[in-house]
């Protein structure tokens, strides 16, 4: 029996032609996992939540940002003079987390020791402070976080490694035909999923529609296999699913770069782990949340626009899908952690977006 080699980070090739899949330590090995949390999450973009939940002056919305994985306390605050805020959720006294729920608030009062901060987090008191030095100081403020927007969307970074207009620029170009504001969150067809395996790999079945036909024969009769194709856009990338069937297509204006085609969905990857799927009736966001080195959760959001057009390739399709999905991308995961399996090759007509994806993940990691 052959070890499988260890493979230096440059390895994967920059021609899809010529290059081999990541090593399957990326999906198997701890060390890997918790780096990537600190190199490619921790400066990544993630969806907070929509302008629904913030829209009165003093509204708060507070969320465990990668909860399982990342785990970072953040709020979005709305304040005085209607500004938005996303702020540390962590007290600067002894770090305890400050907002545990959703509410309207005039100023945000610790409950351990009754610190105050306006809802822009600026300090404004501490009891039995009075005679502390150099108190206090820009740290006694609450950290605020690059916040982004994309319609009613809100996305926040810790520390972003790439702009946000360069995450989403083509996406918000390609869609402005579409009624996103007008959009409503929908509990009854969101859901969250739990999948044994790597968060990469999940993102890697996603990035291909190679396995379609085999995988997914009910969506294949919807999707025209000859009209699939995927572009690489700076930070990920989009696959357009022609439709066999122009009542399953969007009416597309004159300006789109798409006019004329018949086209049943979008399917945008944004860097690292968020898959935005555009349909004729609504958007599907998902959301790839690692939990462990092989547990991921997938969070379903969905958000209706038409609702008339929801017979065509409805959420209970997309759960369908999704169900038979987590079927491989378990098997995968069995597989990658052989002793006789290592790494693979791309196809070139369509893995382009699985060996961006690679690439992005190697280069963000830097080991050898
Ligand atoms: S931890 Fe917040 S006031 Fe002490
Ligand atoms: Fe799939």
């Amino acid at each position: 029996m052959t070890l499988k080699p260890r493979l230096s980070k440059d390895v994967i090739g920059n021609e899809v032609e010529n290059a081999a899949t990541i090593p399957s330590r990326y999906y198997n090995d701890p060390e890997l996992y918790k780096l990537a949390l600190e190199r490619i999450f921790a400066r990544s973009w993630q969806f907070a939540t929509d302008t629904d939940k913030v829209k009165e002056p003093g509204q708060i919305f507070s969320w465990m940002c990668g909860e399982g994985g990342l785990n970072e306390p953040l709020m979005l605050t709305r304040d005085e003079a209607n500004k938005l805020h996303c702020l540390s959720n962590v007290c600067t006294h002894r770090g305890a987390v400050l907002i545990a729920e959703d509410c309207n608030l005039k100023q945000i009062r610790c409950r351990y020791h009754g610190r105050r901060f306006t809802l822009d987090g600026q300090f404004v008191t501490a009891p039995g402070f009075e005679d502390v030095c150099n108190f206090p100081a820009q740290s006694d403020n609450l950290p605020s976080v690059p916040l982004e927007t994309f319609g009613k969307f809100i996305f926040a970074s810790l520390a972003p490694a790439f702009s946000f207009e360069d995450l989403i620029g083509d996406m918000r170009k390609r869609t402005a035909f579409l009624p996103l504001d007008k959009s409503y969150f929908s509990a009854e067809h969101s859901r969250d999923y739990f999948v044994n395996a790597s968060w990469a790999l999940y993102c890697d079945n996603y990035l291909e529609g190679l396995h379609l036909p085999y995988v997914h024969p009910g969506l294949s009769e919807v999707l025209d296999a000859k009209n699939y194709t995927t572009e690489l856009l700076p930070f990920g990338s989009l696959q357009i699913g022609g439709a066999n069937n122009p009542k399953d297509a969007f009416d597309l204006p004159k300006d789109s770069p798409d006019y004329g085609k018949s086209i049943a969905a979008y399917y945008y990857f944004l860097f690292p782990n968020m898959m935005w799927n555009f349909y004729p009736w609504g958007l599907s966001i998902n959301l790839v949340l690692p939990l462990a080195v092989d547990k991921t959760q997938i969070r379903f959001l969905t958000y209706i626009w038409d609702q008339s057009r929801m017979a065509q390739y409805s959420p209970a399709d997309i759960d369908q899908t999704e169900q038979e999905d987590e079927v491989v991308v378990e098997a995968v995961q069995k597989g990658v952690r052989s002793r006789l399996y290592d790494r693979g090759r791309y196809s070139k007509r369509w893995e382009a977006g699985v060996h961006q994806f690679h690439q992005y993940i190697t280069k963000s990691l830097d080991v050898d």
